[in-house]
């Protein structure tokens, strides 16, 4: 019998604390102006001194288990993705799962930049499809605001906090009908985040900031989501109308409008985020599945569409019908 991942709960968390474009004008010099029309950002969410991935993680994952009404205790796996894990380790997901209070499921981190959500729910569904596991929680957390150096324009207007999370069980119904990850580490330098800790002499004096050529990452990121959506339809035998939803990493609307436009969907099929969350990286695309599911405008059976783009270059998609 065929067994598919099917999703059966979701959830997000967002620090309380709002961070405007008009504050961050007051940090360097830019613009509210500037920073909706080149962006489509206007506020993002900062965690509080005390918040951490995990403790993000905590909530997404606890609402997203109470939607899918199981007991922590039924999990097999916890994959989490995040580029500010709490503790170089253990990984934030073992953090997790104790917080969680499960004793004896496999708990593990990834770690794919922006695209991190895919790489794990791509994972985690090989895990399910071969039987090796039933109930896999992914969650993507990040703390980004303490990865952003607050004085360089290109890059503090992009970022926000949050956590989302998914549930996944096996199913003899579609659920995840494919994924397709890819990495390319030849464009290192467009997009990196030094870890001084493990600096050598030579780079000792890097800061541990997010650095981004940002406007060669939008070229690539636009030309590379639409490869990955032809890869899909392909792969699926499926024509761009028969996608209900897209779902992508919230980086930039002008890079979202123009997947959407290669799909020839309306932006109403799209679910945006990004105005009031920023690019919360692997929390995003999470985020938004749990906003698009409980808003009730995903409905079951639709067929949606999820990609990301991030450093690396890692990209991915994810085909599911809900
Ligand atoms: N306010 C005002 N002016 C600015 C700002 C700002 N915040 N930032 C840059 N500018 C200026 C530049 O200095 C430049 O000025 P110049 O023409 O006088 O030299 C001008 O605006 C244009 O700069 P560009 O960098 O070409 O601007 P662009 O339209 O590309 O927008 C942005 C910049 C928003 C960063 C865009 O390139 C982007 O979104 N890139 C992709 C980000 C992304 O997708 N990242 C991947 C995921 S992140 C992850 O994986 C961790």
């Amino acid at each position: 019998m065929k067994r598919f991942s099917k999703i059966i709960g979701t959830g997000g968390y967002l620090p309380e604390t709002i961070r405007t474009n008009d504050d961050i004008s007051k940090l360097v010099d830019t613009s509210d102006g500037w920073i909706f029309e080149r962006t489509g950002i206007r506020n993002r969410h900062i965690a509080a001194a005390d918040e951490t991935s995990a403790s993000m993680a905590e909530i997404a994952a606890k609402k997203a288990i109470e939607m899918a009404g199981i007991e922590a205790g039924e999990i097999d796996l916890i994959i989490v993705a995040t580029g500010t894990p709490d503790r170089v380790y253990p990984s934030t997901a073992c953090l997790l799962q104790q917080r969680l209070g499960i004793q004896n499921c496999v708990a593990f981190d990834i770690q794919a930049a922006c695209s991190g959500a895919i790489f794990a729910m791509s994972i985690a569904d090989q895990y399910i499809k071969n039987g090796a596991a039933d109930k896999v929680l992914i969650v993507g957390s990040e703390i980004c605001s303490r990865l952003v150096d607050w004085n360089d324009r290109g890059t503090c207007i992009l970022f926000g906090d949050g956590a989302g999370a998914v549930l996944l069980d096996s199913s003899e119904e579609a659920g995840i009908l494919s994924t397709h990850i890819h990495s390319d580490g030849e464009y290192e330098n467009l997009l990196y985040c030094p870890n001084p800790q493990a600096a050598t002499d030579k780079n000792q004096a890097e800061k541990g900031v997010i650095t981004m050529r940002g406007n060669e990452v939008f070229k690539m990121a636009v030309n590379t989501l639409g490869r990955i959506v032809d890869e899909t339809l392909t792969a699926n035998n499926m024509e761009k109308t028969d996608i209900d939803w897209l779902i992508p990493h919230q980086a930039n609307t002008r890079i979202i409008a123009a997947t959407a436009r290669k799909l020839k969907m309306s932006m109403d099929q799209v679910i945006v985020t990004l105005e009031n969350q920023g690019n919360t990286s692997s929390a995003s695309v999470l985020l938004a599945l749990n906003e698009g599911i409980r808003s009730h405008q995903i409905q079951r059976g639709h067929v949606i569409l999820l990609e990301a783009f991030g450093a690396g270059f890692t990209w991915g998609s994810a085909l599911i019908k809900y």
